[in-house]
């Protein structure tokens, strides 16, 4: 195997090639994040840094979750619709996707797809080069027609910097709800840098979670098995691994509440007690007062009116929209214009 250059797409292997980004920034901006939000007056820690090799193994446990019925009511529908989804733009297409993990979801489509086409390229953007390598071999292996094109980089970056080589027409996929993960303001100007990324034609398939009521959502996000508790708690863990921070990680309780007028879960870590805790690295002593909260992750949760309000303000228009039998969640095609 070829160790991959930076900064340039470089062949891993056959059919396969990889782009990762400077790794460096990504500490510094951790460090950063981490003191500007905990010594803010209410505080607060980005959901991005969920995601570390913990993090991302108790997301794939929470998928498993009974009550977190997203990524089950996401795939019936991809089962169910993917080859619609596929002839629904002009085709070949080569298929692009942000945050694609394992690929799970997307086999699905890549598998539609080479079933009326010759061949498809690929290109995941995945913040994790260790997920991307397994995820392109694997399917590399699996698919004898598939070409594919991974970057190891946040979304932005890959945007901002025309790193993407496509030549077909693009079916763009943000699957999962991670929109939701998204202040509004922020979606609109991600799906905006899709949209001038991209060629009028184009297509992206928007997976969003639906508004409905507070108490199915709100045990979609504190399960009774204390998975998503974990979850939540893994960016205090984070902190003490990576910042030498000195959290007592059981002196917090996680907490998730339905917001219905913002349409968000809200999800936050309570001090159990009074506490000062300092975080070596930082040279920050951070105090919290009984019952202070760290907000940690809004979940925005979607109808049609916010979506068609979304794709007209980042230069799409709503061509589709699929749901799955009980109407929980919903994928939709956005066409930019
Ligand atoms: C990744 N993202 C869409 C999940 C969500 O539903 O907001 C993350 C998550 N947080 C708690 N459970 C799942």
């Amino acid at each position: 195997m070829i160790v991959p250059h930076r900064n340039e797409l470089t062949p891993v292997g056959e059919r396969f090639a990889l782009y990762r980004a400077p790794e460096p920034a990504v500490t510094a901006s951790f460090a950063d994040d981490v003191r500007s939000g905990l010594t803010a007056p209410r505080k607060t820690l980005p959901p991005k840094y969920f995601y570390d090799e913990l993090g991302s193994a108790l997301f794939e446990a929470i998928t498993l979750l009974p009550e977190y019925y997203l990524t089950r009511a996401e795939a019936a529908i991809l089962q169910r619709y993917a080859p619609a989804m596929i002839g629904a733009l002009d085709g070949p297409i080569e298929i692009v996707e942000f945050g694609s993990g394992s690929a799970r979801k997307s086999r699905t489509l890549i598998g539609a797809a080479l079933d009326v086409q010759a061949r498809v390229t690929y290109h995941p953007i995945d913040i994790s080069p260790s997920a991307l390598v397994a995820c392109a071999t694997a399917l590399v292996g699996e698919y004898d027609r598939l070409d594919v094109a991974a970057y190891a980089s946040d979304y932005v970056e890959v945007l901002a910097s025309a790193r993407l080589s496509t030549s077909k027409r693009v079916l763009a996929l943000f699957l999962g709800s991670n929109v939701g993960n998204y202040e509004p303001r922020e979606a609109c100007a991600l799906l905006r840098a899709m949209s001038a990324a991209f060629k009028p034609g184009d297509g992206l398939l928007l997976g969003a979670d639906l508004k409905k009521d507070a108490a199915t959502l709100e045990l979609a996000y504190n399960d009774p098995t204390g998975v998503t508790a974990a979850f939540d708690k893994n960016v205090l863990g984070r902190i003490n691994r990576e910042l030498d921070g000195h959290f007592d990680l059981d002196a917090f309780a996680h907490v998730a509440r339905y917001e219905a007028v913002r349409g968000r879960i809200e999800s936050r870590l309570i001090a159990q007690r009074g506490m000062t805790v300092p975080i070596d690295a930082l040279r920050l002593d951070v105090r919290l007062f009984t019952a202070e909260s760290i907000h940690t992750e809004s979940s925005y949760k979607f109808d049609d009116d916010d979506i068609a309000r979304l794709a007209a303000d980042s230069g799409f228009r709503v061509a589709r929209r699929w749901s799955d039998d009980d109407q929980r969640f919903a994928v939709w095609l956005l066409v930019i214009e």
